[in-house]
This record gives C-alpha cells, structure tokens and sequence, in this order.
C-alpha cells in the first residue's frame, strides 16, 4: 500500500463533506500579509463532537520549482473549535499551487490542491 492510496478527494465524499476548502485572500489592514484560509464544512458542516471532528489540517505550497513547502498545521479541540484555519504567507506570488490535508478521526485523511495563476 501506498501513502497517497489513503488520500481521499471529492469523488469519495458522502453526505458528510470532509475535503478542505482552500481560499486565498488579500491582507487585511495592518496585517501586512495574503492568508490562506483552510476550513472544511463550507456548505454542509462536518460533525464536531467528541466521536467524530475534524482534528487537524494541514497547508502545503508548491513552488514554481515544485518544491513542497509545508506551511503549517492547525489542530482542534472537537465541540468548542471548529475546523477553520488563516494562514498568513508572505511572498505568495512564489507559488504555483496550495495543497491541503484535513483528518477526521472516524473517515481519514482528506486532500485537494488550488492552482493560482
Ligand atoms: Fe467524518
């Protein structure tokens, strides 16, 4: 078996929706940086109860030199926190792709990528 056999994507999904959704957006005032947001659950919320939450998700940027750079985790605490993370990036314009990975404690890790420009 393979690592990347274990990644699920959209085709996978029921109807409990598990894949990352990644948004870019502009720095905010006094920011000063792009933020990636990283959330699952943008139209049907994934449940978030001690038996079964979302626990973690993960950013990756792909360089133009597909380099992978790992740019960070956040982690949850199910029933008070829900999975819905900003990443501030600098230098975003260095990147060609964002990839993320979400964990649900019952249905496994979950991916999807964005290409910017
Ligand atoms: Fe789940």
């Amino acid at each position: 078996m393979k690592f990347g056999e274990l990644l699920k994507s959209a085709a996978a999904e029921g109807k409990e929706k598990h894949v990352p959704v990644i948004e870019i957006g502009e720095a905010r005032a006094g920011e000063g940086t792009d933020v990636v947001r990283v959330f699952i659950g943008k139209e049907v919320p994934h449940p978030n109860t001690v038996e079964h939450h979302i626990e973690w998700v993960e950013l990756y940027g792909i360089k133009k030199n597909d380099q992978v750079v790992n740019l960070g985790r956040a982690t949850f605490t199910p029933v008070y926190t829900n999975p819905n993370a900003r990443f501030q990036i600098n230098n975003v314009e260095e990147f060609k792709a964002f990839c993320a990975l979400g964990y649900c404690n019952i249905h496994g890790v979950w991916q999807d990528c964005i290409e910017v420009e």
